[in-house]
């Protein structure tokens, strides 16, 4: 078996919060490389997007590995924490909550989407996969595309065209409130849609966590990291900034089918201090936050992995494509024009989400103020 591990953190960033530097990157890669050179891990790419180094492994370790997590992930991120300190970089490991996390990194501060899987089966000649990951925005931003991925055929006629995705898929939602645990419900698509709608459209609560193919109920397509930092933290402590796994082609969606979604420019909750909605940008990878709005922005990297998990060599930036650059401007304009109403109702974020902010300090002032008539 072979697990894809996607491990994404800001420990720190240039100019405020933008880009990682190159000696950042520099000093993960290097642990990246190491961990290959040592056999802890069989292949490795480390990537930027906006302020978030993300590290894309394949190993033979399973999900929440502690070699993986801890020894090789987490150790890289605090290498590149103690540059950022050295660079006198904005945020120097703001996304590394705990001192020392135990078994694994979930629920420590970076973010996390795995996949295991047997590798090149006879009903699966080819692995094709893509890695998203988004900045200035929450898991819940991953909601609406695949929603339309996997249930809607308006949006995919795979669903209709393809008798292995005809036979649907089971979603696994998770309530982002939960503190207590994990509260998860297992809905299975098309039958139980609606009741996904139900869910979904409160992104700043439910999330996808992983989706399942039904004709093939070992085989997980989807793969979302739907934790919440400031559940970790119980304040404001930047935004999650979700990756997410998804296999394609064969008995999965094709990479058409998966990134469509993303041309409308959804509005997600993020952007400035995490505390506003604003459209989701398609941008290509290594893509910093230098817009006028510290945009969310989402990256989206294709590969092929062999049977041995050897990936690295070769990948297609989707968004990184000229055919996007006319939804990033769709995107840009819809922007502007949430934001010429400034904090006014929807353009701020919800009540729960600014729940975290200075704001409610301002609330409880003014809650002494009020008088009764
Ligand atoms: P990051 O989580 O990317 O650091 O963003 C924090 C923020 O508040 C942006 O304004
Ligand atoms: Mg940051
Ligand atoms: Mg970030």
């Amino acid at each position: 078996m072979i697990t894809l591990s996607v491990i994404k953190a800001d420990v720190g960033s240039v100019g405020g919060h933008t880009l990682p530097t190159v000696e950042m990157l520099q000093a993960v890669r290097q642990r990246v490389q190491e961990a290959i050179q040592r056999g802890l891990i069989i292949d490795g790419l480390v990537t930027h997007t906006g302020d978030d180094i993300a590290m894309i492994l394949t190993h033979e370790r399973g999900t929440n590995n502690r070699e993986v997590h801890v020894d090789l992930a987490w150790n890289a991120f605090l290498a590149a924490t103690n540059v950022a300190k050295e660079q006198g970089n904005y945020g120097a490991g703001q996304d590394l909550l705990v001192d020392a996390p135990s078994g694994n990194v979930r629920g420590a501060g970076p973010a996390v989407a795995e996949i295991e899987f047997e590798p090149l089966p006879s009903y699966r000649p080819a692995e094709s996969f893509a890695v998203f990951a988004a900045d200035k925005c929450a898991p819940g931003a991953y909601n609406l595309p695949l929603y339309m991925t996997f249930c809607d055929p308006m949006h995919n006629g795979g669903l209709l065209l393809s008798p292995r995705l005809h036979e649907g898929f089971t979603l696994t939602v998770i309530d982002m409130d939960a503190r207590e645990g994990d509260r998860l419900i297992k809905l299975d698509v098309p039958e139980r849609s609606w009741d996904v709608c139900a869910l979904l459209r409160d992104m700043d609560r439910f999330a996808i966590e992983s989706v399942h193919s039904r004709a093939f109920p070992n085989e997980q397509v989807v793969s979302v990291s739907a934790t919440r930092l400031h559940n970790i933290a119980g304040r404001y402590t930047g935004k999650d900034d979700p990756v997410a796994i998804v296999r394609n082609q064969g008995i999965f969606p094709a990479p058409e089918e998966m990134i469509e979604p993303y041309l409308i420019g959804h509005f997600v909750t993020g952007d400035t201090r995490g505390s506003h909605t604003m459209p989701l940008m398609p941008v290509s990878i290594n893509t910093p936050v230098a817009g006028a709005f510290c945009l969310p922005i989402v990256s989206c990297l294709g590969f092929s992995m062999d049977g041995k998990g050897h990936f690295s060599h070769s990948y297609v930036d989707f968004f990184g494509d000229g055919a996007w650059d006319s939804t990033r401007l769709h995107v840009q304009r819809k922007a502007v024009e949430i934001r010429r109403q400034g904090f006014f109702g929807v353009a701020m974020a919800s009540q729960s989400e600014i729940a975290y902010t200075g704001l409610v300090d301002t609330m409880k002032k003014l809650d002494k103020e009020f008088f009764s008539r």
